[in-house]
């Protein structure tokens, strides 16, 4: 795992002090969280870039990582001879992240519109890496070989037709986003996804098949979480910027052009206040909303705990003992 320290000698400002650096951070969070509007503002500022770097990265590594648990592990295997591009990649985080897992043969691009965004980038790529960085501001190489392509919230920045703009242009195998799990993106997303289902793509993540999602006309959305683990020095970090770092909200989606794989049909999508009696749940299943109860019960303590600790995105396979009017009285059989 990276670390902090490692990551300082190869940033575009030097922060004079730890108090400086989380200044900068919660600087940028206030503009992704609170003054969407000026969103655009931390890209013109090397401060507050080399402050995205040091704090994201080191999130965006183990995000990735817990990410691609979730995806078929045949999917990998296709993915290892692709050209990686990093769609929107900011300093590159998730280019760090891929290259990172040792998993991709391929040749590494950056798409970044932001000129610091990408001499910080290839800062921190030739500190950590030897191989080539391909760069620009737009799409603007031309080569056969299979793509991935990695939206790392940026389609969020950049709208849904901006993002279907790129993939008619670049064309890609496979493509996987790891957007930020809120509301607001939800529509843009479900806007990429029927374009990527009209034009010859599968979705692997997170439906299980190409019907219309159940969450469209509905006040809710469809979004992961994840536990990560941090390294030390950006969890003390994160404390200090009071920024939980941990429990992340997400959306993922995952498409592929050529890989057909078998999705599961039951994926958790909320989970409700656990009750004196049960766990309840709401899972798409086979594109259908449903309310899930589990007997405690009918589980030992541990199993109460394993499932109690289940998090929005795992999917699940299920044996159904009663229909009732609201829900389904179900025993899990397996969690992934
Ligand atoms: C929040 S940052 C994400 C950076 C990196 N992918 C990550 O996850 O850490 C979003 C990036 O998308 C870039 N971006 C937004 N619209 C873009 C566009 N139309 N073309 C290229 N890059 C764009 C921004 O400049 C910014 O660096």
């Amino acid at each position: 795992m990276i670390k902090l320290s490692e990551i300082l000698p190869h940033l575009i400002h030097q922060f004079k002090s730890e108090n400086d650096l989380i200044r900068a951070i919660d600087e940028i969070s206030n503009k992704f969280t609170k003054e969407r509007n000026k969103i655009g503002d931390y890209l013109k500022d090397p401060r507050l870039v080399a402050a995205y770097t040091a704090f994201y990265l080191l999130t965006n590594i183990p995000k990735l990582e817990e990410v691609l648990k979730w995806l078929p592990g045949a999917w990998m295997k296709e993915l290892k001879n692709c050209d990686f591009i990093d769609l929107g990649a900011g300093p590159g985080t998730f280019s760090l992240a891929w290259k990172g897992l040792g998993i991709g043969n391929g040749d590494f691009y950056q798409v970044e519109q932001s000129e610091l965004m990408r001499q910080q980038g290839l800062l921190l790529w030739k500190g950590f890496h030897q191989e080539k960085l391909y760069q620009g501001a737009k799409w603007e190489w031309k080569n056969d070989r299979p793509k991935f392509l990695l939206f790392g919230h940026s389609a969020n920045e950049m709208g849904s037709d901006e993002a279907i703009r790129y993939i008619e242009k670049i064309n890609p195998e496979h493509i996987l986003f790891i957007e930020p799990g809120t509301k607001d993106f939800f529509p843009e997303m479900l806007k990429i996804r029927t374009y990527l289902l009209n034009h010859q793509h599968s979705v692997l993540f997170p439906c299980s098949n190409v019907l219309s999602c159940p969450m469209q006309n509905k006040d809710d959305w469809c979004h992961q979480f994840i536990h990560i683990k941090q390294d030390s020095e950006i969890e003390r970090i994160s404390q200090m910027a009071r920024k939980d770092r941990k429990l992340l909200p997400l959306t993922v989606h995952a498409y592929s052009r050529n890989f057909k794989g078998e999705n599961p049909q039951e994926r958790l999508v909320r989970v409700f206040p656990e009750t004196k009696f049960s766990l309840e749940w709401e899972i798409c299943h086979l594109n259908q909303l449903e309310r899930y109860q589990i007997m405690k019960r009918d589980l030992s303590s541990k199993e109460i705990k394993d499932l109690g600790a289940v998090l929005a995105g795992a999917s699940i396979e299920s044996e159904l003992l009663k229909e009732l009017d609201q829900y389904n009285r179900v025993k899990i059989l397996k969690v992934k």
